[in-house]
C-alpha cells in the first residue's frame, strides 16, 4: 500500500484526540485504544477511499470509528466472561488495568463514540447515513457479535468446518467488510465498486481470522502480544483443531488468493491491496 505509512500516521493523529474526558472509563478507552493495534480496519477504510477516488482526509472520521467498534469488541472480548485472557496488545487487558466495571463501560463507551465520531464526519449526510447502516449492522447481532455469540457456544462442541465459517464470516470478517465498504462510501463509489470491495474483503477477513488461529498455536506471547494457547485453553473450534495445521495454512493461502483477485478488479490502483492481502498472510502478530 504506497500509502500505508501515511495513512497509520493519520489514524494514530486522529485517535490521538478522539476520546476526551478525564474520568477513569474515558482514560481507560484512550487505554485501549492507543495500546499499539495493527490498525489494519482503518488502513483498509481510507485505501478504498482512495481507489475510489474519494477524499482520504474526509473519511478519517469513518476509519477511525471501525477502529473503536474493533477495539471495543476487544476489551469485550478478552474479559472473563468470554475469552478470559489478560494481555491484550502487550500490555494488561483493559479489565486488569481498570477492573471488570470500567472495562465493560469503556467498550459501551467506544462502540457509541464509534457512532458519534462517524456521524460528524465533512461528507454529504446521505453518505453518513449509508455508512451509519452498514457499520451497524456489521457490528450488530447479525453481524460481529453474533459470531461471538456462536464462538461461545461452540466451545466445548464438534463443529462441521461450515459452522466454523459462518462464525468467522460474522466475528471477524463482517467488521473487516464494513471497513472495506465505508472507505468506497466515503468516496460516493458505485455498486460495482461496493460489491469488489465486500469480495475482497470477505477473502481478507478469513484469511485474517485463519492466520489469528494459527499464530495461537505456533507463535509466543511477547511477539504476538497476546496469550498463545488461549483457543485451546477455552476449547474453542478453530481452523487449526478442525483441519490440522498444514490444512489451516492451506485454507489461509486459498483465501489469501482469493482476496488478491479480488484486489485486481480494481486494477492498478488495486495493488495496494494485493500487497496489503500478501503481507497479512505473512504476519507474526
Ligand atoms: C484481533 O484483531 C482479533 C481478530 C479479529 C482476529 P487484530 O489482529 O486486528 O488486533 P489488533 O487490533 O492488531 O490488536
Ligand atoms: C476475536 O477473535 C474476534 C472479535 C473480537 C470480534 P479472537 O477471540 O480470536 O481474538 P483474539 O485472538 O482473542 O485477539
Ligand atoms: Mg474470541
Ligand atoms: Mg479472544
Ligand atoms: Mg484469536
Amino acid at each position: 500500500m504506497h500509502n500505508m505509512q501515511d495513512d497509520l500516521s493519520r489514524i494514530e493523529a486522529f485517535l490521538r484526540t478522539a476520546v476526551p474526558g478525564t474520568d477513569v472509563v474515558s482514560e481507560a478507552m484512550r487505554y485501549s485504544l492507543q495500546a499499539g493495534g495493527k490498525r489494519i480496519r482503518p488502513c483498509l477504510t481510507l485505501e478504498f477511499c482512495r481507489v475510489c477516488g474519494g477524499d482520504v482526509e474526509a473519511a478519517l472520521p469513518f476509519a477511525a470509528a471501525v477502529e473503536m467498534i474493533h477495539t471495543y469488541s476487544l476489551i469485550h472480548d478478552y474479559l472473563p466472561c468470554m475469552d478470559d485472557d489478560d494481555l491484550r496488545r502487550g500490555k494488561p487487558a483493559c479489565h486488569v488495568q481498570f477492573g471488570y466495571a470500567n472495562a465493560l463501560l469503556a467498550g459501551d463507551g467506544l462502540l457509541t463514540l464509534a457512532f458519534e465520531t462517524l456521524a460528524r464526519a465533512p461528507l454529504p449526510g446521505e453518505r453518513i447515513a449509508e455508512a451509519c447502516a452498514v457499520l451497524a449492522a456489521a457490528a450488530g447481532h447479525l453481524g460481529m457479535i453474533g459470531g461471538q455469540t456462536m464462538d461461545l457456544e461452540n466451545e466445548n462442541a464438534d463443529v462441521p468446518l461450515e459452522t466454523l465459517r459462518q462464525t468467522d464470516t460474522l466475528k471477524t470478517g463482517a467488521l473487516i467488510r464494513a471497513a472495506c465498504v465505508l472507505g468506497c462510501i466515503a468516496a460516493g463509489a458505485d455498486e460495482t465498486q461496493k460489491t469488489a470491495a465486500a469480495q475482497y474483503a470477505h477473502a481478507l477477513g478469513m484469511a485474517f481470522q485463519i492466520v489469528d488461529d494459527i499464530l495461537d498455536v505456533t507463535s509466543d506471547d511477547a511477539t504476538l502480544g497476546k496469550p498463545v494457547g488461549s483457543d485451546a485453553a477455552q476449547h474453542k473450534n478453530t481452523y487449526v483443531t478442525l483441519c490440522g495445521l498444514d490444512g489451516a495454512r492451506d485454507e489461509a493461502a486459498r483465501y489469501t488468493d482469493e482476496a488478491a483477485q479480488a484486489a485486481d478488479r480494481f486494477g492498478e490502483a488495486g495493488r495496494g491491496l494485493r500487497d496489503l492481502a500478501l503481507s497479512l498472510a505473512q504476519r507474526n502478530k
